[in-house]
């Protein structure tokens, strides 16, 4: 029943009866009870808070990212090799698509099971940055002059790429149909294998695309490409901190969910994402790019699944090391924040978990 239902259904008297505290206590990310009045003081999920604060100060626009070394380097002959501009489109193209599925994925599929107005809250606010990807990636097409018919159009001629957004778009097929909703085992199941989806989305398939444009960065070539990607990478981080958290969430409020056939199933669209990753990396990159090999493009992708297992309680699969140490640093440096809010912003206290 759509929450809005639930408040209009129910008469004064009833309602009257009904405290703050009983509002929130009952509050989970699924399968809660709530108003849908958006009460979000005091909290019953405050990592939702925490992320969505996070946002606020990682605001950007892509026009602020400057692109003129990328447009004189792409005009002029030479300072790219054929190959090197494949690879350029190729990713573009599909980090793309993949930023265009995630917003409607968010929009149509994820928001209208959601029963906590704080997680609500945070995950609007990715559809809003997912939409700015989409927008950034629009701002580069057209600062460069490509056809859009050879980043758009790609999956349409590149059986690859039409592949790989097909199985993306598969893995949220299970939740996509208008009269899906949580509230018996085998549907909370598939919404928590959806939240791993996400992760997978947000944790692994961006990352072949991030590495090639952060090479090209490395060795002199098309800068502001980088930059562009590393604000988004940025939001990314953030997106995936927030569905690890809400997959997490789910697991203990309902922990009848993660039973041990489960945990394999879930380790397993894990293993085949990173090793689909792989096969779509190599695919662009061939024999190797600027240092970037099949074998260390392999590795990486290895490293990062570990991280994502163990993320959601999950041992380790391969041991791998990370061969980009260097990629820390970026992730992780402070960048240029954006911070309208400086100044003003308060510290207020969090909400208990129970609260009353
Ligand atoms: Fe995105
Ligand atoms: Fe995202």
């Amino acid at each position: 029943m759509p929450i809005a239902d639930k408040l209009v259904q129910k008469s004064f008297s009833e309602i009257e009866q009904r405290s703050n505290s009983d509002i929130i206590n009952k509050r989970r990310v699924i399968n809660g009870e709530d108003d849908g009045l958006m009460q979000v003081s005091p909290l019953k999920h405050p990592f939702a808070d925490e992320i969505f604060k996070t946002m606020l100060k990682n605001t950007w626009v892509p026009q602020e990212v400057p692109m003129g070394k990328d447009v004189e380097m792409w005009n002029t002959p030479g300072a790219l090799t054929e190959q090197e501009k494949r690879v350029y489109e190729r990713s573009l193209a599909f980090v793309s698509n993949l930023d265009g599925i995630q917003t409607n994925n968010l929009v149509i599929n994820i928001t209208r099971q959601i029963t906590s107005p704080e997680v609500s809250l945070a995950i609007v606010r990715q559809a809003y940055e997912e939409a700015l990807h989409v927008h950034s990636y629009a701002t580069m097409i057209e600062a460069l002059n490509l056809n859009p018919e050879d980043v758009y159009g790609l999956y349409r001629k590149d059986m690859e790429l039409y592949n790989k957004n097909k199985r993306i778009l598969q893995s949220f097929g299970k939740i996509a149909k208008p009269d899906f909703k949580t509230g018996t085992f085998e549907k909370d199941q598939l919404f928590l294998e959806a939240c791993v989806a996400n992760i997978v989305l947000e944790g692994i398939y961006f990352y072949s695309a991030f590495l090639i444009f952060y090479i090209f960065r490395r060795n002199n070539k098309m800068p502001g490409s980088a930059d562009m990607i590393q604000f988004i990478n940025r939001d990314e981080d953030m997106h995936l901190k927030l569905f690890i958290s809400i997959t997490n969430t789910i697991k203990e409020e309902q922990p009848e969910l993660w039973t041990e056939g489960f945990q394999k199933e879930v380790r397993k669209i894990i293993t085949d994402a990173v090793d689909l990753e792989y096969e779509w990396g190599k695919s662009c990159i061939g024999d190797g790019i600027l240092g970037l090999t099949p074998e260390n493009l392999r590795e990486y992708l290895q490293f990062i699944g570990d991280m994502r297992l163990q993320m959601i309680g999950l041992p380790k699969k391969w041991n791998s090391k990370n061969p980009f140490p260097w990629i820390d640093e970026i992730t992780q440096s402070s960048m240029i924040e954006v911070n309208f809010f400086e100044g003003t912003v308060k510290e207020y206290s969090i909400g208990t978990l129970d609260w009353d």
